[in-house]
């Protein structure tokens, strides 16, 4: 059968295990033999024990758990031509051409930078004596599927990354809670939600929690807001309502592009309007816990998607991404997602919300 290997990179995110465990049966099911990599890229380079054959039941019991079983880290090593080499030569004398990486943007673009380089690492390998002649023929191409997994739904060309589902029941288990302590004291609540340099969970959560305003880097607020948010919250209060709930999404800014912190915020309805105010910060929290039914069902279907986008592939075959459009589990063109999602990250940092938005957009 042929070799398939899974790995997970970058942060964590719930439903990835759900993600692993479809793509080991998927393969075994269609006839490959089929590695765990342990400890993302890392376990990559180091070869050895993180490299495992893994079997139907290794996956058991593991579709309900938080995070990644097999391990993630953030890894320097793969970044020099020297760590990729040892990564190379722990796949080939294993009978590994087929790499499936569940990560975010920056995982996937390494990915693809291994792929392009795979015949010179084979070359280098080959002249060093390290793998034979045989070996270089019958391994020179490297296939490569990925599938975003994390919570911050930050990547262009799916609706969903695998785990925003379940990190968005955090925060609406998180805000209820809230919601009834806030009740009782007459409080405002200020809620920090993370999400990187995208808005995406701050926003869900804040319509789906019934908050009274958010924060988002995506739509920075105008020099007014003082004003604006005083009023409104002022309005509610009048109008019988016990508590505010304002949602603080962690990269949120203004015009000028100086943070909006949760910290401001209070500072902001203290000073103006004397409420009783506190923070919470929600967290790591909203990245653990067990994943939610729909994060389940993602993992399973991409990673389905993803075995049998190798299976298919031929050697010009360019590497592809699962993603989720409406309802389906579509193939994407890889680095066309990674360079959409870098130009949003571009538009941002040049202040363009507009362009940030549109190319986040479907399609
Ligand atoms: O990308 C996922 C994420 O949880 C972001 O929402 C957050 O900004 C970041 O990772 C936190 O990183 P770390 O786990 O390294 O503290």
């Amino acid at each position: 059968g042929k070799g398939l290997a899974v790995l997970t990179s970058g942060g964590d995110s719930q439903g990835m295990n759900a993600a692993v465990r479809s793509v080991v049966r998927m393969g075994i099911y269609l006839g490959c033999k089929v590695y765990f990599i342990r400890e993302g890229y890392q376990g990559m380079v180091d070869g050895g024990d993180n490299i495992e054959e893994a079997n139907w039941s290794s996956v058991s019991s593991i579709i309900h758990r938080g995070g990644t079983v097999i391990g993630s880290a953030r890894c320097t090593d793969f970044m020099k031509r020297e760590g990729r080499v040892k990564a190379a030569y722990n796949l080939v004398t294993r009978g590994i051409t087929n790499l499936v990486v569940i990560g975010g943007d920056g995982s996937l673009t390494g990915a693809n930078l291994f792929r392009e380089e795979w015949a010179g690492l084979l070359d280098e390998l080959l002249e060093n004596n390290k793998i034979t002649k045989d070996q270089r023929e019958k391994y020179k191409f490297l296939h490569i599927a990925g599938m975003v997994g994390s919570i911050d739904n930050d990547f262009c060309g799916t609706d969903m990354t695998i785990g925003t589902d379940s990190a968005l029941h955090r925060i609406i288990g998180a805000i209820d809670a809230i919601v009834s302590t806030a009740y009782s004291h007459q409080r405002t609540f200020i809620m920090e939600v993370m999400g990187r340099q995208c808005g995406y969970l701050a926003l869900v959560a804040a319509l789906a929690g019934e908050a009274d305003q958010v924060f988002i880097p995506e739509d920075p607020v105008p020099n007014n807001w003082v004003e604006k948010l005083c009023k409104r919250l002022q309005q509610e209060r009048k109008s019988g309502q016990r508590l505010n709930i304002i949602i603080v999404a962690e990269g949120a800014i203004d015009r000028e592009g100086k943070p909006i912190t949760a910290e401001l915020v209070r500072k902001v309805v203290v000073d103006n309007l004397q409420q009783d105010t506190r923070i919470t910060v929600l967290g790591h929290v909203q990245r653990g816990g067990s994943p939610s039914a729909f994060d389940r069902i993602l993992g399973c279907r991409m990673g389905a998607e993803a075995v049998m986008a190798l299976m298919e592939a031929s050697p010009d075959t360019e590497p592809c991404v699962v993603s989720l459009d409406g309802n389906q589990a579509v193939r994407l063109p890889l680095m066309e997602c990674v360079r959409r999602t870098k130009a949003v990250a571009q538009a941002m940092a040049d202040k363009n919300w507009d362009l940030a938005v549109q190319l986040r957009g479907r399609s």
